[in-house]
C-alpha cells in the first residue's frame, strides 16, 4: 500500500491567526489550498481571494428554463390539446399562466440548484476525501481552525510549505493517501446494488399493498364497512314495494316546525285565530318596524295603497278599506301567512310573533286614520 503526499496542514489556535494565515498562504502564491474552521469565520472568502461561485449563475439558468418549460407547456395545454373557452377569454390568455410560471421557477430553480450542487459541485457520488478520517479534520471540526496546502500546487515544495506554516505558528503535519483510496470508485451501478434496491422497492411495495389494499379490509378491521343499512334509492325486500326510501307517516310534523291548519281557510283563520300580543309600546315599535320592511314596499307607509314599487307590480288595496277594518285579526295574519291572489306569502320572511305584532301597528294605522269621535276627545 503505497501512500503519496496529499497535502500539508496546520492547525491554528483562533480566528484571528487562521485569518493572518490564510492572506500569507495567499501571497505566497498558492492556489491549491483550503482552510476548515469550527465556525464560520468572517472575512475568509476575501483573505482565502476565493472567486465568486458560479452556482448563482445555475440557478438563474434553472429558473428560466422552469419558467419558458412552464409557460410552453401551459400554451400548449390552453391552446392546442385541449382548447376551452373560459370567461370568454382567448385561448393563449396569458395572465393566467403567471402564477404557474413564477411558481414553476421557483421549484426548478430550487431543485435544480441543489442536484447540480451536489453533482457538479461536490462531485457526487464520489463522496470520499482524503482529509476525511484525519486528525487533522477532527481537530479542525472541534476547536482548531486550519489550513491545508496540496501536493498539487504548482508551487509546492514540501520543504517550504512546511517552513512558511511553521513561521505562521501553526502545528504542522502531513496528510496521505493510499492508491486503494485514489482506485476507489462507489458502486453506486453494481449490478448486485441495483438488484439490492429492486428487491427492496419491490418488497415494501408489496407489503404497502397487502397491507393496506387486504389485510385492512380483513375482520375484524371492517367494521365500519359492513353496515346494516340502507342507502338512498336502494331496493329493499322488507317493504313489499321494494323502496328503501320511505314516505312520513301521514301526519308527521317535522321538528321545530308548527303546521299552519288554516291553509285556503281564511274563514276558518279569522274565526279561531287569537292575537296572542296586546298593544304594548315595544310591540307596536317591532310591528311598525317589520311593517315598513316588508309591506311599506307596496301597501305604502301608512297602508293606503300608495306602492313604491312605480306599477311594477299591481297596487295593492288601502288596508283602511270598511272590509280589512272589519276582519278580525286572524284575516290579516292569513293573508301573510299564506298570501292572496298575487300578494306573496310571508311565512318564511316574518315569525308568527312579528306577525301579529304587523296586525297591532295596522290596528293602530287603521285607527289613526279612522278615528272615532271619542279619540278626539
Ligand atoms: C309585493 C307587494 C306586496 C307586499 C310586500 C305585501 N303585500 Fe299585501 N297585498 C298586495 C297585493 C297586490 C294585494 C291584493 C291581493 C289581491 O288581489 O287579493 C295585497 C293584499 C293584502 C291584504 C288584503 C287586502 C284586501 O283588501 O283584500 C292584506 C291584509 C295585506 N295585503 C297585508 C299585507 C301585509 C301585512 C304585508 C307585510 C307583511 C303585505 N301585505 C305585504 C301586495 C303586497
Amino acid at each position: 500500500m503505497a501512500n503519496s503526499l496529499y497535502s500539508i496542514v496546520a492547525t491554528f489556535e483562533s480566528p484571528d491567526t487562521i485569518i493572518k494565515a490564510a492572506k500569507a498562504v495567499r501571497d505566497a502564491g498558492y492556489k491549491k489550498f483550503d482552510v476548515h474552521t469550527p465556525f464560520p469565520v468572517h472575512g475568509m472568502d476575501k483573505a482565502m481571494s476565493l472567486p465568486e461561485t458560479k452556482l448563482g449563475f445555475v440557478t438563474l439558468a434553472a429558473a428560466i428554463l422552469g419558467a419558458v418549460g412552464m409557460i410552453s407547456f401551459a400554451s400548449w395545454v390552453a391552446a392546442v390539446d385541449y382548447p376551452l373557452v373560459i370567461g370568454g377569454k382567448p385561448y393563449w390568455s396569458w395572465p393566467a399562466f403567471v402564477p404557474v410560471t413564477y411558481e414553476i421557477a421557483v421549484l426548478a430553480s430550487v431543485v435544480l440548484t441543489v442536484v447540480i450542487m451536489i453533482v457538479f459541485f461536490f462531485k457526487f457520488p464520489n463522496i470520499s476525501h482524503p482529509l476525511h478520517d484525519t486528525p487533522y479534520m477532527k481537530k479542525v471540526s472541534s476547536d482548531k481552525f486550519g489550513v491545508s496546502i496540496q501536493a498539487q500546487d504548482e508551487l509546492f515544495n514540501e520543504k517550504k510549505v512546511r517552513e512558511l506554516l511553521q513561521s505562521l505558528g501553526g502545528n504542522v503535519d502531513a496528510v496521505y493517501y493510499s492508491d486503494e483510496f485514489i482506485n476507489f470508485k462507489p458502486q453506486l451501478f453494481e449490478p448486485k446494488f441495483l438488484l439490492l434496491l429492486a428487491g427492496i422497492a419491490m418488497a415494501s411495495s408489496a407489503g404497502g399493498y397487502l397491507l393496506w389494499n387486504k389485510i385492512l379490509f380483513l375482520p375484524p378491521y371492517d367494521w365500519m364497512m359492513e353496515q346494516q343499512k340502507v342507502k338512498p334509492q336502494m331496493v329493499s325486500n322488507f317493504y313489499s314495494d321494494k323502496f328503501a326510501m320511505r314516505q312520513p307517516v301521514e301526519g308527521t310534523v317535522a321538528r321545530g316546525y308548527i303546521p299552519y291548519p288554516y291553509k285556503d281557510k281564511p274563514d276558518d283563520a279569522g274565526k279561531y285565530l287569537v292575537n296572542p300580543l296586546l298593544p304594548t309600546k315595544q310591540v307596536l315599535e317591532l310591528g311598525k318596524k317589520k311593517f315598513l320592511t316588508f309591506c311599506s314596499p307596496c301597501h305604502g307607509n301608512f297602508g293606503q295603497g300608495d306602492s313604491r314599487l312605480r306599477g311594477q307590480f299591481p297596487n295593492p288595496p288601502s288596508l283602511h278599506s270598511d272590509k280589512v277594518r272589519g276582519w278580525p285579526d286572524g284575516n290579516i295574519y292569513h293573508v301573510i301567512t299564506n298570501g292572496q291572489n298575487v300578494m306573496p306569502s310571508y311565512q318564511y320572511q316574518v315569525s308568527r310573533e312579528e306577525r301579529w305584532a304587523i296586525i297591532l301597528y295596522i290596528r293602530t294605522l287603521q285607527r289613526a286614520l279612522n278615528a272615532k269621535e271619542s279619540d278626539l276627545q
